[in-house]
């Protein structure tokens, strides 16, 4: 199979506006998915879920839309698939080529280069879909919007989507001496005043790694997508959330992750994995929303509130998150306590 040059993209990155270009540039380099291969808990579950369902996949033409390295792809392909094919915009289609070829499935894959959207596939139709499509706070990146235009032009009537179960999930931390430590720095940098970047570090919420031991609320799930029947429309989401203290603490966040599923044979467990801080660690980590409260609790008492994301207008890979809440404190200091608020995040 000859290499294809990168003049073979049906699609020209000149003709992406900056922030599409941008974004499939950061796709270009191997460090990113060095990282993602090496997150056992996202490959190995993909891999899991073709391995535990070989009679879906046998003898079946799948589509891996955003096939990066040709993981995904190679997966499938060894585990019975017809026919793979696994379409990228990114330069790294070049790497996935070598090897694919490398490890003797040049006859089982073909590797398209260009935006899903702009390919011509070599068959009308595909009996299913695979995809690594998860973004921070799940939705960054908006890729499931290319997911759900793959399935509504090329998936089969009855075709599968791996995975194509996931929610959205909160609860409250205490995380005190970081979010002081993140605000105050910008006090006295050097002996200036930094304090206009404050309501910056404010807006932007934080992709990181927190203790479990840090959640002190009960969680609640904000939001479930079907993948086989959502539109891009639902993405865009409003949910209301009611948490409850489990001990006296502050409570100086929010706590967001994702949970996924895929589909299984009947009579098998699904293959299911979570990013939340109780889970194994995976490179979404979890997303820190700080508020702009303290907030001072007793055991049992309630934060209620409503989420509301939608994509930015100007990068609709971006999202704007809206979190509004209220904590009713009870007792005598109740009027002390209690807070009212909103706070806008730029995910960026
Ligand atoms: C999160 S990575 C997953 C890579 C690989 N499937 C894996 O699991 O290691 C997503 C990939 O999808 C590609 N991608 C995103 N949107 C795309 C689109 N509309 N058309 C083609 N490729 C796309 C990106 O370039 C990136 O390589």
């Amino acid at each position: 199979m000859s290499k294809t040059e990168v003049g073979d993209s049906a699609t020209l990155k000149e003709d992406l506006n900056e922030h599409e270009q941008h974004y499939f540039t950061s796709y270009d380099h191997y460090g990113i998915h060095e990282e993602m291969l090496q997150d056992t808990v996202r490959t190995l579950s993909y891999r899991n879920a073709i391995v535990q369902n070989k009679d879906l996949f046998k003898d079946k033409v799948v589509l891996d839309v955003g096939c990066g390295t040709g993981i995904l792809s190679m997966f499938a392909a060894k585990n019975g698939a017809k026919h793979v094919i696994g379409v990228d915009m990114s330069s790294i289609i070049e790497m996935a080529r070598e090897i694919v070829e490398l490890n003797g499935f040049s006859d089982k894959i073909t590797l398209l280069r260009g935006k899903l959207e702009d390919v011509v596939l070599p068959y009308p139709k595909v009996d299913i879909i695979i995809s690594e499509w998860m973004g921070y706070f799940l939705l960054y990146e908006s890729m499931m919007d290319t997911v759900l235009w793959a399935r509504d032009r090329y998936l089969v009537e009855g075709g599968l989507i791996f995975p194509d179960k996931c929610s959205i999930h909160l609860a409250g931390i205490e995380d005190s001496q970081y979010k002081n430590e993140k605000l105050n720095y910008w006090q006295n940098v050097y002996g200036f005043d930094y304090s206009p970047f404050i309501p910056l570090v404010k807006k932007e919420p934080l992709v990181d790694t927190v203790q479990h031991s840090a959640v002190n609320t009960t969680r609640v799930k904000l939001i479930e997508f079907d993948l086989n029947t959502i539109t891009v429309a639902d993405l865009a989401f409003k949910a209301k959330f009611k948490l409850q203290a489990k001990n006296q603490d502050f409570i100086n966040g929010l706590i967001s992750w994702f949970d996924i599923e895929f589909p299984a044979a009947k009579g098998k467990k699904p293959v299911t994995f979570s990013t939340g801080a109780h889970a194994p660690y995976t490179h979404w980590k979890q997303t820190v929303f700080y508020l702009e409260d303290d907030l001072e609790c007793e055991k049992d008492e309630v934060l209620e509130g409503e989420i509301v994301c939608n994509p930015n207008k100007a990068n609709n890979r971006d999202l704007d998150i809206k979190i509004e809440y209220e904590f009713k404190a009870q007792g005598l200091d109740a009027n002390q306590r209690s807070r009212k608020n909103q706070n806008f995040y730029l995910m960026h």
